[in-house]
């Protein structure tokens, strides 16, 4: 992975664009904990209420000894409840913690240390690299279970969804499994609440990436001069984030040989969060190679979990 390079690719075309995944450095990482405890923000919370619900059918549905790995693990609190739930039922548990956040990634080995026999490695890397490196050496008996949750499945586009859930796949045996949160399609009203809250919280996390390429590739952005702006792509079904330039300006990012001029309202596209339909989710397993085991769903805030089972390919 290089910043550098990734900018100056997103620079080359239009609108401008970003990676999302530069929003996570230790002030991002932390913004988005925030932004899950907003009212506003919906997915953490009902996500952990079902995983509440589910960790201990999860864990059953495992035979020991166990490798658990969760791609983008945060804080750690909701790896920690699945392990708990396997813990009570007395399996031996190996678990990998893969962020692209060092500060998250210590506070979530702070938390598994607590737990009682599981023994926990992180892994400060992107998905891939995390799980290649999570996944190797081939283990003996016992299976494997990948989590990737909080939507995280959200901000890949379609196709590049199922690529990389194929590539998850490869990495595992049939009979393994994936644990899968995808956020559902709900009203505009409530999606664009979610992604321009009235705090202003997650505006702060959009601008941040600004912050962060000044930091570490001298760029001279004047945060003051771009705004935070959420669309809801009713075609696409996703929520696009934006950065609207409020001026006509020039911007220089010397690590990464880019010199950028913005008319007054052009954008950086920085993120996408597709939003799935039920069905969708189904089909998106099944084209990667996993069948839908089981499945709990959050109504009021419109969520899925889904248990899925590595299928023979
Ligand atoms: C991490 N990811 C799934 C979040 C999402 O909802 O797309 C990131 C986020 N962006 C704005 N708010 C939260």
């Amino acid at each position: 992975m290089s910043l550098a390079r990734d900018v100056k690719a997103g620079f080359a075309g239009r609108p401008r664009s970003l990676p999302p995944k530069y929003f996570y450095d230790a002030l991002g990482s932390r913004l988005f904990e925030a932004i899950g405890q907003l009212p506003w923000y919906r997915i953490t919370k009902a996500e952990k209420r079902l995983l509440r619900r589910a960790a201990p059918a999860v864990a059953g549905a495992l035979t020991g000894p166990v490798r658990v790995v969760e791609l983008g693990s945060g804080s750690g609190e909701k790896i920690a409840l699945v392990i708990e739930a396997l813990r009570a039922r007395r399996k031996t548990t190996v678990v990998h913690v893969v962020d692209l956040s060092a500060a998250a990634l210590a506070d979530s080995l702070q938390r598994l240390a607590k737990i009682p026999g599981a023994k926990a490695r992180g892994h400060h890397a992107t998905y891939e690299k995390g799980l290649l490196e999570a996944t190797h050496p081939p283990r003996g008996r016992g299976e494997c279970l990948v989590l990737f949750l909080g939507s995280n499945i959200g901000n890949f586009d379609p196709h590049d969804a199922e690529r990389f859930l194929a590539s998850v796949r490869r990495r595992l045996r049939p009979g393994d499994a994936l644990l899968l949160g995808v956020d559902l399609v709900k009203p505009e009203r409530t999606l664009l609440e979610a992604y321009d809250d009235p705090l202003g919280l997650t505006a702060v996390f959009n601008r941040n990436v600004l912050l962060r390429l000044n930091r570490e590739l001298g760029a001279d952005f004047d945060l003051a001069a771009w705004e935070h702006r959420a669309v809801w792509n009713a075609d696409l079904r996703r929520v696009e984030m934006h950065l609207v330039s409020l001026v006509r300006q020039r911007v220089a990012i010397p690590r990464a040989g880019v010199v950028a001029d913005f008319a007054a309202g052009e954008t950086i596209f920085t993120e996408s969060s597709y939003k799935y339909e039920l069905p969708d989710v189904e089909s998106l397993a099944l084209a990667a190679g996993f069948r839908r085991e089981r499945q709990w769903i959050d109504g009021d805030a419109r969520f899925a979990l889904t248990l899925c089972r590595a299928i023979d390919i």
